[in-house]
C-alpha cells in the first residue's frame, strides 16, 4: 500500500465503465452532442481484474462506477457479476437515472445498495434544456423504485446561473421529503468550461450563495461528514441533511483519497491534473507480473495530487507491504 508524506492513500476506486451517455448535459459537453463509447474501452472482464489487482496493489476498500453514464453499457452486467465478489466494504454508482428502472433488478442483485443520481431540476422543460436527452418523469420514477428497493440516494445538483437556480429550494424540498441527501455541486472548470473562463463565470454559483438562498427558507448547522468526503454536510434539525461539493470555494484535495481507473485503461490520481498512466495492457498480465508494474504507476498517480501543504508538490513518503 503507498501513502504520502500527507498521509494520504488510495482507498476509494471510481471506474469509469464507459464514456458514452445517453444524455449531453450543457455542462459537460457545448455542441449537445451525446458522447459516445471510445473505441478502445476495456472489456468487462480486463476492467474487473484491475479492480482486483488495484484492491490488492493499492488498497482499495470502495468501488464507484460511473461514466459517461455506466447503465447504458452492455459490460455493466458481466462487470457487476465478477466485482461483487471481490469481498469491497462499499459498491456503489453514479447514474443519470434514466435507465434506473430497467437496471434496478441487477444492481439490487449485485449488492448495490447506494446510488447517486444527478438530477438538476424539476422542472420538465428546464430538464430537456439542460439534460438534452432523456425524461424527468422516467428519472423521478426510477429514483422511487430504488427508494422502495431499500437504496441510499444522494441526489447531485449542479446549480448554474440562468437555468436552475430557482430549483434549489424546490430541489431541496423534494429531497428532503423522501429522505434522499441533496449534494449541490459547485460548476467545476472541466472540458470546455476549463477552455471558455466566461462561460464558467456566467454560470458558476458558489458555496456562499448556496448557503444564503437555502438560509432564507431553513435554519441549518453543519455536520459531521468522512474526513475524505466531497462534500461539506449540513442538517437542518428535524429534517434531514443536505451537502454542498464547493470544488471551487473549499477544495478538498488535501484528504483526497480517490483513484480512476477510466474506461480505455488510464489510470488518474487526480481530477485537477492533467497527469495519466496507462495500465490497460496490465490488466491482460497474470497477477504476478501485473502487480510490479501496477505499483510504480501508483507511486506515480499518487504523487499527481494537488499539494495545498506544501509548495513543492507532493513527495511520496512511504511504500508500506508488497
Ligand atoms: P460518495 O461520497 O460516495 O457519495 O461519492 P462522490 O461524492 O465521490 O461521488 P459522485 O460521483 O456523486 O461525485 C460527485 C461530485 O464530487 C463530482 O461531480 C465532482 O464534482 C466531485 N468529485 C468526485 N471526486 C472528486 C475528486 O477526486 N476531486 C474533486 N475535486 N471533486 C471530486
Ligand atoms: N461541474 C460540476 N459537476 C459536474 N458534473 C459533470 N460535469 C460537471 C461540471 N463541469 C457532475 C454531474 C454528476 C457528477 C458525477 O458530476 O452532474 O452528478
Amino acid at each position: 500500500m503507498i501513502v504520502d508524506r500527507q498521509g494520504r492513500r488510495f482507498r476509494n476506486l471510481r471506474v469509469s465503465l464507459t464514456a458514452a451517455c445517453n444524455y449531453a448535459c450543457t455542462y459537460c459537453v457545448p455542441n449537445g452532442k451525446r458522447l459516445v463509447a471510445a473505441q478502445d474501452e476495456l472489456s468487462a472482464d480486463a476492467m474487473a481484474r484491475g479492480v482486483a489487482y488495484l484492491i490488492e496493489a493499492a488498497g482499495i476498500e470502495r468501488l464507484r462506477i460511473t461514466g459517461g453514464e455506466p447503465l447504458v453499457s452492455t459490460r455493466l452486467e458481466p462487470f457487476l457479476r465478477q466485482v461483487s465478489q471481490f469481498g469491497l466494504d462499499d459498491i456503489s454508482l453514479t447514474t443519470n437515472g434514466q435507465l434506473l428502472e430497467r437496471k434496478l433488478p441487477l444492481l439490487v442483485e449485485c449488492g448495490i445498495r447506494r446510488l447517486n443520481v444527478s438530477l438538476d431540476t424539476l422542472d420538465a422543460d428546464a430538464f430537456r434544456g439542460i439534460a438534452r436527452g432523456g425524461d424527468l418523469a422516467t428519472v423521478l420514477a426510477g429514483m422511487e423504485a430504488a427508494r422502495e428497493a431499500g437504496m441510499k440516494i444522494k441526489v447531485n445538483m449542479v446549480p448554474l446561473r440562468g437555468q436552475n437556480l430557482d430549483q434549489v429550494l424546490p430541489l431541496l424540498e423534494y429531497c428532503l421529503e423522501r429522505g434522499f441527501e441533496l449534494r449541490f455541486i459547485e460548476l467545476m472548470r472541466m472540458g470546455h468550461l476549463a477552455r471558455d473562463p466566461n462561460a464558467f463565470n456566467q454560470q458558476f454559483v458558489g458555496l456562499p450563495e448556496l448557503l444564503e438562498l437555502i438560509g432564507g427558507r431553513h435554519q441549518y448547522v453543519q455536520a459531521s461528514a468522512p474526513v475524505d468526503a466531497t462534500a461539506m454536510r449540513y442538517a437542518i434539525p428535524g429534517a434531514g441533511h443536505f451537502g454542498v461539493i464547493a470544488n471551487e470555494s473549499v477544495p478538498f484535495c488535501r484528504t483526497c483519497s480517490r483513484l480512476r481507473l477510466s474506461s480505455t485503461g488510464w489510470l488518474h490520481g487526480c481530477l485537477s491534473s492533467s497527469n495519466r498512466h496507462f495500465v490497460g495492457d496490465l490488466l491482460d498480465k497474470p497477477r504476478h507480473q501485473a502487480l510490479p508494474a501496477l505499483q510504480r504507476l501508483l507511486v506515480k498517480a499518487l504523487g499527481d495530487k494537488q499539494d495545498l501543504a506544501f509548495s513543492g508538490g507532493v513527495t511520496v513518503m512511504k511504500i508500506i507491504g508488497g
